[in-house]
């Protein structure tokens, strides 16, 4: 008699947070396939349902306990619920008595154990956990990566954060710093480049502070030496890099963007306030006056580089003058876009014990008065493109519109027309002239044989 055919093994995977979980979610889809499951687009459709989670202020971390609620009744049909990354490591077991349903959690430095995790939960153990292996050098790396975009790519350079900032959990959820060495960076990226991508994300909670342990010490490289090797890989033609800390950030890395074409002129260098007395409250390590000394030296780099930045609004004990201050400092920089968030008190956080907090409704003006200003600026800074000829990398077309979709090197969203009947694979780059500035968009038209306002690098050339 044969055996009964085995059920096909599905899961869901859906991600919050940032570029870290979502690269993270495309190691986790990569081993679960390499497991012989297959991915699929609903919950109901699935047999394993996974949550990619995000702890940095309480909405996020709320987010994953409503949608876990609003799944519960699929467990009768023997589903299974796992929960990875931020707030499976700050949570831990707890989170088993908060949703008894669930049976796998898991944070980021334990996905290569996936596969180990996947066979207990097959055997049907109803408490699997993946919390111990935050202090290991290789965590960035599983077996398998099902990266989602074949012409835009992540890579991990440096796990965790030392910096202890007094309001955030990142050093909690994704423990120490680990640098990954330059050689195997470099390896990867070769590789991607052989497959077809053009344009490279370098990722880490805290970029500048990477630190090469490859072989020699002669061998090391800076990470304003990684970043230029990267760019100078042929087929490479775009480099982007996420986040810096003001502290850490280098002149150096703005001479390697004068002098590689394919690094981006866009660097998000995030400030959090522009009061030094909240500075130092907040742990940043760095004074208003020390963080527009390093975007003095973006101002006078050779491309114009595009700047953006995070911003926190109504940090215990900010006082209107504080606030004043973070207004000044958006209009003495004029970033081409900010992140703003209102202060949300997080679990293990020496912030999380001050007093004089802020109540949300002065924390909602706040948030309100920020964006509006850099509205204003944003249409500024964006009407300067006017009648430039930059190059975008085409995303999609909106068929609605009628407009394709790019990008520019300065991370700006450009839609275009083009002559009728012309029609663009994703992933190819175009010469398109603004016409229209708005404050968070531009719109422009191809420009047949034009010479972009930047170099074009073409790989092959180098
Ligand atoms: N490593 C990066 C940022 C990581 S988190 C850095 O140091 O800049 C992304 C952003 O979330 C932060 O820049 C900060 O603006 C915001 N953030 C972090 N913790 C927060 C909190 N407790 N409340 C509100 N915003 C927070
Ligand atoms: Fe959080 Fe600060 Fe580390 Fe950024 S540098 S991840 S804000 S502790
Ligand atoms: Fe969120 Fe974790 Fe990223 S807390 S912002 S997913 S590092």
């Amino acid at each position: 008699m044969s055996a009964a055919p085995q059920q096909e093994k599905t899961f869901y995977l859906e991600t919050f947070g940032c570029q870290m979980n979502a690269h993270d979610s495309e190691k986790v889809v990569g081993t679960l396939v390499s497991q012989g499951y297959r991915q699929v687009p609903t919950v109901e459709e699935a047999g394993l349902v996974l949550y990619n989670t995000c702890s940095i202020r309480d909405k996020a971390e709320q987010k994953v306990f409503h949608r876990l609620a609003d799944y519960k009744k699929f467990e009768k049909q023997g589903k299974r619920f796992g929960v990875l990354g931020c707030v499976a490591q700050q949570e831990g077991q707890k989170i088993f008595e908060k949703a008894p349903y669930v049976s796998l959690v898991a944070g980021s430095a334990s996905y290569r154990n996936l596969p180990q995790m996947l066979i207990q939960i097959e055997a049907g153990n109803r408490r699997v956990t993946g919390l111990d292996d935050r202090e290991t050098d290789e965590c960035f790396e599983t077996e398998f990566t099902a990266r989602t975009n074949p012409h835009r790519g992540y890579i991990t350079i440096i796990e965790g954060c030392d910096k202890f900032c007094s309001y955030c959990v990142v050093p909690f959820t994704r423990g120490k710093e680990r640098s990954r060495t330059s050689n195997s960076v470099l390896a990867e990226a070769r590789q991607m480049a052989d497959l077809g991508y053009t344009e490279i994300q370098l990722l880490g909670q805290n970029v500048n502070s990477y630190k090469d342990s490859a072989g020699k010490s002669s061998d090391r490289k800076t990470f304003a030496e990684l970043l230029a090797a990267v760019g100078e890989i042929p087929g490479i033609r775009r480099v982007r890099f996420t986040t810096s800390h003001p502290r850490d950030f280098g002149k150096d890395i703005i001479d390697a963007i004068d002098s590689v074409p394919a690094l981006c002129d866009h660097v998000h260098l995030p400030v959090q306030s522009g009061s030094t007395r909240v500075l130092d409250a907040m742990q940043r390590l760095y004074s208003r006056e020390q963080y527009l000394e390093r975007i003095s030296w973006m101002k006078a780099a050779q491309r114009e580089i595009s700047i953006t930045s995070d911003v926190i609004v109504g940090f215990p004990g900010e006082t209107e003058d504080d606030f004043q201050k973070t207004l000044s400092l958006l209009d003495e920089v004029e970033y081409d876009a900010v992140f703003a968030f209102k202060y949300s008190p997080r679990p293990n956080t020496p912030s999380i014990k001050m007093d004089d907090a802020i109540p949300d409704e002065e924390k909602s003006r706040r948030l309100a008065a920020l964006l509006e200003k850099q509205r204003e600026i944003q249409k500024r800074r964006n009407r300067k493109h006017l009648g430039q000829t930059v190059e975008v990398m085409v995303e999609g077309k909106n068929e609605a519109r009628g407009q394709w979709m790019g990008r520019t090197s300065q991370n700006k969203t450009l839609n275009f027309v083009a002559r009728e009947g012309r029609s663009f694979e994703s992933g190819s780059y175009v010469p398109v002239r603004v016409t229209t500035a708005f404050p968070n968009s531009l719109v422009g038209e191809m420009v047949e044989d034009a010479v972009p306002a930047y170099a074009v690098s073409t790989g092959e050339a180098r």
